[in-house]
Formats: structure tokens, C-alpha cells, sequence
């Protein structure tokens, strides 16, 4: 297994040895690699088992730094980036040469972002170059929100977790490109759309599958957890399935006919911020219960009900 602690200054170390760490982020771990150096991004890419069509999003602690690597900012962009970072929102801009063509699996653009994390924004205001992240799971499963999770699913594969506590946030940050004067939702995330309306106005929201050649790794069957999934009326879903060994992952009721131990509830008080903190801990832990199906249900539609929902669905896809 990989050691896990909170000594920035080994990370550091590892990293500048072309090593993988992996690092906490508001939103869910990464498995981060130096952006500039073509052997660290092909590891990171073995180490997930990710296919190299699927780009990479490179983390920096500050604008400046970012300018090293993109070239011009769009004036949409800039705003967003005033108001939202550090934190849960990726851009899509067009890179300069030193990043290479492995991290953009060959697109002229690059995946950009300064997360919200002390941690990390320490590690990487200590290093020169920025680093490349991926959610830090194997291709196509669940995102980690623990460094435990990390350690579980990749700790035989790299040298070292960086701790940072539980992530705040718990799902993927939101991506958006820029065109022209239009901006696109390519990834529903955790920067709601509503918050990102409110800078740019009106926005499209492109939903993203494989065939969407802009983003190639969204794939419908993202974020599944290994045991099937049933989304719906959580109580005629029962009905259905009398007789199989079920869990539950509600939005925020109990049910009466299910084992509790069976159950996790993502928010008694409603509340959507805190759902989607414990959404994928939740995915995780019905998965450990070796249950025949996992039922839930879709939440409100809106702030980070969105995010939320675009996971269910793509979990959903996986198996059925
Ligand atoms: O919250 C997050 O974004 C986390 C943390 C670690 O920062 N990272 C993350 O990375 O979710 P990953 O690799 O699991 O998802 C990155 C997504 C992929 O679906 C990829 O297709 C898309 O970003 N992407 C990367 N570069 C792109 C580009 N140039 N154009 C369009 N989509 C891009
Ligand atoms: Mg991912």
C-alpha cells in the first residue's frame, strides 16, 4: 500500500522524480503527475488504466502561472476565473506547446484548474510546474473523496496519498469551454450553473457521452460503482424487486422495508451540498455490501442537484 500523511515537502520530493502523489482537492482526490513531463502523464495514464483519448486537467496554484501555458484568456474566461477560483471549475483553453500533446490527448486546448485546497495550493506554489490530475480511480469507477479510498483502489501503484482530509465539495469540478461568445457546459460539476449564469449569462449545457468528440473521456458510464443500479420511485422499486438482496441510496428518507444497514441516506435535512459530499462514500459503501442491486432515486434539479443526478444517471448506464 502506499504510505498516506501530510508532509508536503515528500510529496514534493516525489514528484520532482517523475513520481505520482495523490492529492486532496475540494472537490475529489487527483492522481497528480508533473503536466510537463511526458513520463509522469504516461504513468499516470497506466496507473489509471485510462485510455490516452481521454485529456488530462492540469492543476496551478495561480493566473499567472496558467499564463505560462495557455495562450490568450477570453474575457468570459478571465471573469469566471476572478470569481470562482480556487475552486470547482475547470476551463478549457488553448495550450502552448510545453504541455505536452499526451496530457490533451493531441487537442490544441488544455483543461484548466486552480483547486481549493491549502494543501495542495502549498504543494503547488512550491513546485515549477503545474500538475496534471485526474480523478485519482481506476478508469470508469467511482471518484475518490477519502485518502483512504485512494490507497484502496491505486495504493499498490503509487508511493505516496497526501491527506487532506475528506473533500468539501465531492464531485467533479464543472468544465466550460468558450467560443466565440458562447459558453458551454461540457461537465456538470461542483461550481453550480446557476453561480456560473450569474458572471457570463445564459450558458449551453452540452450533455457529454462518447460521442462527443469535444470531450472525449465523458463517457455515459462514468462513475459507476460495480454493483447495478436502479433509479426511480424508490418505493415501487422495492415492489420489483422482492426476493433480491438490495441497498439503498436515498436522497433523504429511510425505508421501512429494507435493511438499515442496507441504507444511506445522502441528506436527512434535503439538503444538496451535503448530498453530494457523501454521494460517491455512499456508491462505496453499498458496493462493499455484495447486495444484487443498488436502488436510488434522482434529486432536485437544481444547484448541485445537477451534478448529483448527471452521476446517478451515468452510474446507472454502466450495467443495464
Ligand atoms: O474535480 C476535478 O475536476 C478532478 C480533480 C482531481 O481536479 N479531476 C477530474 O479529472 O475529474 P478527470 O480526469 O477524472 O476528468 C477530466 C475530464 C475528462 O472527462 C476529460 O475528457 C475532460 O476533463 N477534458 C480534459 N481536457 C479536455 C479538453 N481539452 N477538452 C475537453 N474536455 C477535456
Ligand atoms: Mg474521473
Amino acid at each position: 500500500m502506499a504510505r498516506i500523511g501530510s508532509d508536503i515537502k515528500y510529496a514534493i520530493e516525489l514528484l520532482n522524480q517523475q513520481q505520482l502523489v495523490g492529492i486532496p482537492t475540494e472537490t475529489v482526490y487527483g492522481l497528480a503527475g508533473n503536466a510537463y513531463d511526458p513520463i509522469a502523464v504516461a504513468n499516470i495514464f497506466k496507473v489509471k488504466e485510462r485510455p490516452s483519448f481521454d485529456p488530462l486537467i492540469v492543476h496551478s496554484s495561480d493566473l499567472t502561472r496558467i499564463r505560462e501555458f495557455v495562450h490568450e484568456i477570453p474575457e468570459k474566461a478571465e471573469e469566471l476565473a476572478n470569481t470562482f477560483w480556487p475552486g470547482p471549475l475547470t476551463m478549457i483553453l488553448r495550450k502552448k506547446a510545453i504541455i505536452p500533446d499526451l496530457v490533451t490527448s493531441g487537442l490544441e486546448t488544455v483543461a484548466v484548474r486552480i483547486p481549493n485546497h491549502n494543501d495542495t495550493l502549498k504543494l503547488l506554489e512550491r513546485i515549477d510546474f503545474p500538475l496534471a490530475a485526474p480523478s485519482a480511480n481506476p478508469f470508469g469507477y467511482v471518484s475518490p473523496t477519502t485518502a483512504a479510498h485512494v490507497n484502496k483502489q491505486l495504493g499498490d501503484k503509487i508511493p505516496y496519498v497526501l491527506d487532506g482530509g475528506a473533500c468539501t465539495v465531492g464531485i467533479e469540478s464543472t468544465i466550460v469551454s468558450f467560443d466565440g461568445d458562447d459558453t458551454t457546459v461540457l461537465r456538470i460539476g461542483g461550481c453550480t450553473i446557476e453561480s456560473i449564469e450569474r458572471i457570463v449569462g445564459k450558458v449551453k449545457v452540452s450533455p457529454h457521452s462518447n460521442s462527443n468528440p469535444m470531450a472525449p473521456g465523458m463517457m455515459d458510464s462514468h462513475y459507476s460503482p460495480l454493483t447495478p443500479i436502479s433509479i426511480g420511485n424508490i418505493d415501487q422499486l422495492i415492489a420489483h424487486n422482492l426476493g433480491k438482496s438490495i441497498g439503498i441510496l436515498s436522497f433523504n428518507k429511510v425505508y421501512e422495508k429494507v435493511e438499515d444497514s442496507h441504507q444511506y441516506v445522502l441528506s436527512k435535512k434535503s439538503d444538496l451540498d451535503e448530498a453530494a459530499t457523501r454521494l460517491f462514500t455512499g456508491l462505496r459503501h453499498l458496493d462493499t455490501l455484495n447486495l444484487q442491486l443498488i436502488l436510488s432515486e434522482y434529486v432536485p434539479g437544481e444547484g448541485l442537484g445537477r451534478a448529483i443526478n448527471d452521476r446517478l444517471k451515468r452510474a446507472e448506464a454502466k450495467r443495464n
